[in-house]
């Protein structure tokens, strides 16, 4: 079968990564259009792996050269260009958030569901990490009882004075929304943030870190430590809690090395450390399937759903208050 032609609109940090997964770890596909809204960026990741520049991203995702679109433009871009996709009938990568906030996410799942297939998939790729794939696999399996509660941890080093608490939530917490509802297969209800003392390097008045809590429809609650001015490493932990046991991922257990009186591994640096072979692997599994005119991954629900709890945190955040997520129905 021929390779399936993709468009990647956004070719910034993360649309950069994917052109070149694409170009180069993937198989079955090659990228035909990069689009931009600075040019001399798309031409310089272009012409790195012979694709041609389309200035307008609307008229990239409808080219006759493109079979599936990479979305990986800023958030605010996303809900225009996804529709765009739905309308040409592209398989599309959409990188989160789906839409900047519930009613234009929520009119995705709807356009969506028009069409009658399955064709956005949104960029939650730590759920083809094979550590949380395994926890997911032990929960389902049941071996060690219902799960009962999660303990997640997300760290940065570093991050700019703008990656405010508000930011936070939006942002990286939106993993561990979306991990919740992968681990424990069901929807978030309620949100609250308490903001405990503040590290010195948080900006005067912004809380960092930060301790979210999720409640689920079925009862079980889940902690997130969202603490992004470490200055240790990039460090994203998840113990599942269950009625016969504990399990916990993202241990860091790689190499340990003994030398001049010390003895220790390594933390990933970045995202793109820890999570880089969950990037391709999420890559792969959207080329195979867009070649079949569809997509398989967390799709515009999964995106959509995690919009909702993250409006609801960011209430959270600003009131202080416990704040209840209501999603709409699903088609
Ligand atoms: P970035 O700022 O590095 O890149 C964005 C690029 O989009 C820039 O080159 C910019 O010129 C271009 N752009 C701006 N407006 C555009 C438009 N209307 N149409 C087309 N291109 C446009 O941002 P980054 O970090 O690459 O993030 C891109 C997306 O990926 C965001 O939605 C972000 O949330 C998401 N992301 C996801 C991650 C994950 O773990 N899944 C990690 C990092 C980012």
């Amino acid at each position: 079968m021929s390779e399936l032609r993709v468009a990647v609109i956004g070719v910034g940090k993360m649309g950069a990564f994917h052109v070149d997964s694409l170009a180069h770890r993937v198989r079955g596909a090659r990228v035909t259009v990069v689009s931009d809204a600075d040019a001399d960026r798309a031409s310089e990741v272009a012409a790195a792996v012979g694709a041609r520049v389309e200035t307008d991203p609307l008229a990239a995702v409808a080219a006759d050269d493109v079979d599936a679109v990479v979305l990986a433009s800023p958030g605010s871009a996303h809900e225009k260009q996804v529709l765009a996709c739905l309308e040409a009938g592209r398989p599309v990568l959409c990188e989160k958030p789906l839409t900047m906030d519930e009613p234009s996410a929520l009119a995705v799942v709807r356009a969506e569901a028009a069409t009658g297939r399955r064709l956005v998939q949104v960029g939650f790729m730590r759920r083809f990490d094979p550590e949380y794939a395994a926890l997911r696999e032990l929960v389902v399996s049941g071996e060690i009882g219902e799960a009962l509660m999660l303990h997640c941890v997300h760290r940065n080093p570093a991050v700019p004075d703008t990656f405010t608490s508000v930011f936070a939530m939006a942002d990286s917490v939106v993993h561990e929304v979306d991990c919740t509802r992968f681990l424990l297969g069901e929807e978030i209800t309620a949100v609250t943030a308490l903001k405990p003392r503040a590290t010195g390097s948080s900006p005067e008045g912004n809380a960092d870190p930060m301790l979210v809590l999720f409640e689920t429809g079925s009862g079980r609650l889940v902690d997130v430590e969202s603490f992004v001015r470490t200055g240790v490493a990039y460090e994203v932990r998840t113990e599942l809690v269950a009625e016969r046991g504990q399990a916990t991922i993202g241990l860091d257990q790689n190499l340990v090395l003994r030398s001049a009186g010390r003895w220790g591994g390594s933390i990933a640096p970045d995202f793109v450390v820890r999570f880089g072979q969950a990037y391709d692997t999420q890559m792969q599994a959207f080329v195979d399937a867009a070649a079949q005119g569809t997509v398989t991954g967390p799709g515009a629900w999964d995106g959509y759903a995690a919009v909702a709890v993250c409006a609801a945190g960011v209430e959270a955040v600003i009131t202080g208050r416990r704040v209840e997520v209501r999603l709409g129905e699903r088609p």
